[in-house]
């Protein structure tokens, strides 16, 4: 197993101030809400692991949009992590963490954010030699103040807080000084992916590519 440390690896969190969350139902949409978000200015995508065609998404992006960095999210078996490497993802978000599951990804050698919802989670993370974590769910965990009320008592670590964030709510998190980058999905909203209006995909990046 690799070592646990992340210093191999630029932090995920400073590749975009938001990082697209996106549950595809169509296997043919994946290569232009690709081109969309890159189009607007976000050269990363997370492809959740939700639906049937996430892999072969995955693998498409990665294929056919090399300018974008192109991820799997919803990793939560440790099985999962190895198949979406095997895909092409350049890098894995997971919405919690076991010791097993860190261990699984971490063997793929890729760069992840492990999800953690409270203090014990990550200290735990932090154990295991990882300071870039995800928050979530970021809105029901108690969001900005949950965040604020971190900063001091653990300030090595360092979030995407993911889950309810708008893009109203976004730039409030991202001023927080232990706030790398958010995640969300409201840049790929199921109604857009089915009308395929992949230039409101890209106006929407383009708004989130300015948060920072
Ligand atoms: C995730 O998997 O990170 C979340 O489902 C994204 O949350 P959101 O849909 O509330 O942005």
């Amino acid at each position: 197993m690799p070592s646990l440390s992340e210093s191999r690896h630029p932090s995920l969190l400073e590749v975009v101030p938001v990082l697209p969350v996106v549950v595809l139902e169509r296997l043919s949409d994946a290569v232009p809400v690709a081109r969309a978000l890159v189009a607007g200015g976000l050269p990363a995508i997370e492809l959740t692991l939700r639906t049937p065609v996430a892999l072969d998404a995955i693998r498409a992006i990665a294929d056919e949009v090399p300018e974008i960095l192109v991820g799997a999210g919803t990793v939560v078996a440790p099985g999962q992590a190895k198949e979406a490497a095997d895909a092409g993802a350049g890098f894995l978000v997971s919405p919690g963490c076991t010791p097993t599951l860190l261990g699984a990804m971490a063997d793929t050698g890729l760069p992840f954010l492990p999800g953690t919802a409270t203090v014990s989670e990550a200290l735990a993370v932090l154990e295991a030699g990882y300071a870039s974590m995800k928050f979530f769910p970021a809105e029901a965990s108690g969001g900005v103040d949950y965040l604020r009320s971190v900063a001091s008592p653990v300030p090595t670590a360092r979030f995407c807080p993911t889950g309810g964030i708008t893009a109203a709510s976004a730039p409030t998190y991202l001023a927080l000084p232990n706030v790398g980058c958010v995640g969300g999905s409201w840049l790929t909203p199921a109604a857009v992916l089915d009308s395929g209006d992949w230039s409101r995909v890209e106006a929407l990046a383009r708004a989130a590519a300015g948060l920072r």
